[in-house]
C-alpha cells in the first residue's frame, strides 16, 4: 500500500558531503521508486529558531516555514528523522524544529494531563542516528538516553508509534564499501516505507 512519508533531515550543515544527507536521499529515492509519496524537510535550509517562551509555545502563531513543516508532518503516515549525534544528543537545530513544529494544538492537546494527549496517532516513525562512537557504546554504556527522550517525550507523547531506530556508529571509520552498504539499507527501508 502506498504511503505518505516525511523525511526530516536534521543535519544543520548544508554541506552535501555530510553522510546524513546521503542517507536521507537514499531513503527518499527508495520510497519514491516503490510509489510512496515523499516530502523531504532539509532543516539546514529552513529558518528555524528555538522557542523562547511558554506563552509562544502554547499560544503563539507559528510563521510560514513552521506551518509548512506542520503541514508535511500532518499529511504523513510515516516520519523518518535523521540526525548526527552532537554532544550526546540531537543538534540544537533539530530540537528547535521539534519545539516549533510539535506545539500544543498540533502534536499534543492543550490539556497535556489527559491520558492520551497525542494528536498524531496513526503515524509510525523511524529514527536514524549517525555518531562517532560505536553504536553499541551509545546503546549500552550511555543507555541511548537522548534517543529515548526523542522516542518517549516527543514522538510517543504525540501519539506516534511504532517507532523504529537505526544507529550508525563509528561513522568516520567506515570504508566506502561499508557506506555503500548503508546507503543500500536506507534505500531498502524507503522501498518498504519502514
Ligand atoms: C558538534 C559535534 C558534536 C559531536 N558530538 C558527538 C558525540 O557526542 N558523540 C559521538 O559519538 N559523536 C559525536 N560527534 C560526531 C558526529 O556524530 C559525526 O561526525 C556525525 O554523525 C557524522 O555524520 P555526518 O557526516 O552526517 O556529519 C560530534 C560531531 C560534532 C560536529
Amino acid at each position: 500500500m502506498s504511503k505518505s512519508i516525511v523525511v526530516i533531515d536534521g543535519h544543520p550543515d548544508p554541506d552535501p558531503a555530510r553522510f546524513c544527507h546521503a542517507l536521507a536521499a537514499a531513503y527518499c529515492e527508495g520510497a519514491q521508486a516503490a510509489g510512496h509519496r515523499v516530502a523531504l524537510l532539509t532543516l539546514a535550509r529552513i529558518a528555524i529558531d528555538p522557542v523562547r517562551t511558554r506563552a509562544d509555545w502554547e499560544d503563539g502563531v507559528p510563521g510560514p516555514a513552521v506551518r509548512d513543516c506542520q503541514h508535511a508532518v500532518g499529511a504523513a503516515d510515516h516520519l523518518v528523522i535523521i540526525y548526527p549525534l552532537w554532544l550526546g544528543s540531537m543538534p540544537a537545530l533539530l530540537k528547535a524544529f521539534f519545539e516549533q513544529v510539535f506545539r500544543p494544538g498540533f502534536a499534543i492537546k492543550h490539556d497535556r494531563m489527559q491520558r492520551r494527549p497525542g494528536l498524531l496517532q496513526g503515524k509510525s516513525a523511524r529514527i536514524v542516528v549517525t555518531m562517532g562512537m560505536p553504536g553499541f557504546v551509545y546503546r549500552w554504556f550511555f543507555r541511548a538516553h537522548s534517543l529515548k527522550n526523542l522516542k518517549r517525550n516527543i514522538l510517543a507523547f504525540s501519539g506516534i508509534g511504532p517507532i523504529r531506530t537505526t544507529l550508525v556508529g563509528n561513522i568516520e571509520g567506515r570504508s566506502a564499501t561499508n557506506r555503500a552498504h548503508l546507503i543500500e539499507t536506507m534505500h531498502a527501508l524507503g522501498r518498504v516505507a519502514k
